[in-house]
């Protein structure tokens, strides 16, 4: 297994990621020869005049009022802070009038305390903390737009080598796309203090080539399958409060307070990036979650080892 990677922002591999890549490199130019002749000058005169000794006797040139001097050192930075300005805007709304096609995908991602729900309106699925989409070439073009939201406090949707940052406000809107060019991984994180486990809010997008992607789609639209060997703890389930926060689809199961779980074992991590996502871990976590993530609002569910046996029997056939 691949560890789990740290979101990074060097290699952009989707449109808007490369577009903010080639804003920064723009603005550190021009700030950078700004730094570079500055410093210059002051090394310069550092080194020039430092071992001058100072004679009280003679006043320095006096340059106050010159209209010269003071224009130049206004009308240069005003120049330079337009042309920054301009750049920015251009590439800011390059990326903004972007129109979503009719055939694209479309995703909605809810940040949650401390998870993202992902829903696929369009294709009826919902999953969460990973997005799978395809990907794109310049033949036939895939663009995903994505609508982010919030439930209860301010997250930020970011996933660097994709896209820029998007907020997630509660009871607001807001959009974004991407255009992944390359098969691969890739690591987001929300990007706005959101409470406690702020920093254990991991997002992961999966990018597949199209025939994969399609595969995958279909993998979530069907419901897993029932096995004898699991009806016990399917039964325990039912019976137990987690149906009130989770979804399991074809069980009473209709909670949204937490994370869908019709796939569960489809994901890679648990508490949204907070440990791998294996049987022994599932078990800890249903136990108490609490051990991985302090403050999961999912409680310690206080079962006994013969309950969490039958439980983890069946959690682990949501493939
Ligand atoms: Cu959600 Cu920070």
């Amino acid at each position: 297994m691949t560890p789990i990677q740290t979101p990074n922002i060097f290699a952009p591999v989707s449109t808007p990621a490369l577009a903010i890549r080639d804003l920064s490199f723009i603005v550190l130019a021009i700030t950078g020869a700004i730094f570079l002749i500055v410093a210059g000058f002051a090394v310069y005169t550092l080194i020039r005049f430092g071992r001058r000794p100072t004679n009280p006797e003679v006043e320095p040139a006096q340059v106050y009022g010159s209209t010269q001097i003071e224009l130049a050192w206004t009308v240069v930075p005003l120049l330079i802070v337009v042309v920054l300005f301009l750049v920015t805007a251009r590439y800011v709304y390059g990326i903004e009038r972007r129109h979503q096609p009719p055939d694209a995908l479309e995703i909605t991602v809810v940040g949650n305390q401390w998870w993202w729900e992902i829903r696929y309106p369009k294709l009826g699925i919902v999953t969460a903390n990973e997005i799978h989409v395809p990907v794109s070439d310049a033949a036939n073009p895939a663009p995903t737009f994505i609508t982010v939201k919030s439930v209860d406090v301010a997250h930020s949707f970011w996933v660097p080598q994709l896209a820029g940052k998007m907020d997630a406000i509660p009871n607001k809107t807001n959009r974004v796309w991407i255009e992944p060019r390359q098969v691969g991984t890739y690591v987001g994180q929300c990007a706005e203090y959101c409470g406690l486990q702020h920093a254990l809010m991991l997002l992961v997008v999966v990018v597949h080539p199209k025939e994969e992607f399609r595969a995958w789609v279909t993998a979530q639209q069907t419901a897993p399958a029932a096995r004898a060997a699991a009806r016990a703890g399917r039964d325990l389930f039912s019976s137990l409060a987690c149906v009130n926060c989770h979804s399991i689809r074809g069980t009473p199961g209709n909670g949204v307070f937490g994370p869908d779980l019709t796939h569960l074992m489809s994901r890679s991590t648990l508490g949204a990036g907070a440990v791998r996502n294996t049987r022994d871990n599932l078990r800890a976590w249903v136990k108490d979650p609490g051990a991985f993530k302090v403050g999961a609002l999912m409680p310690a569910m206080r079962l006994d080892d013969a309950q969490l046996d039958q439980l983890l029997a069946y959690l682990v056939t949501l493939r």
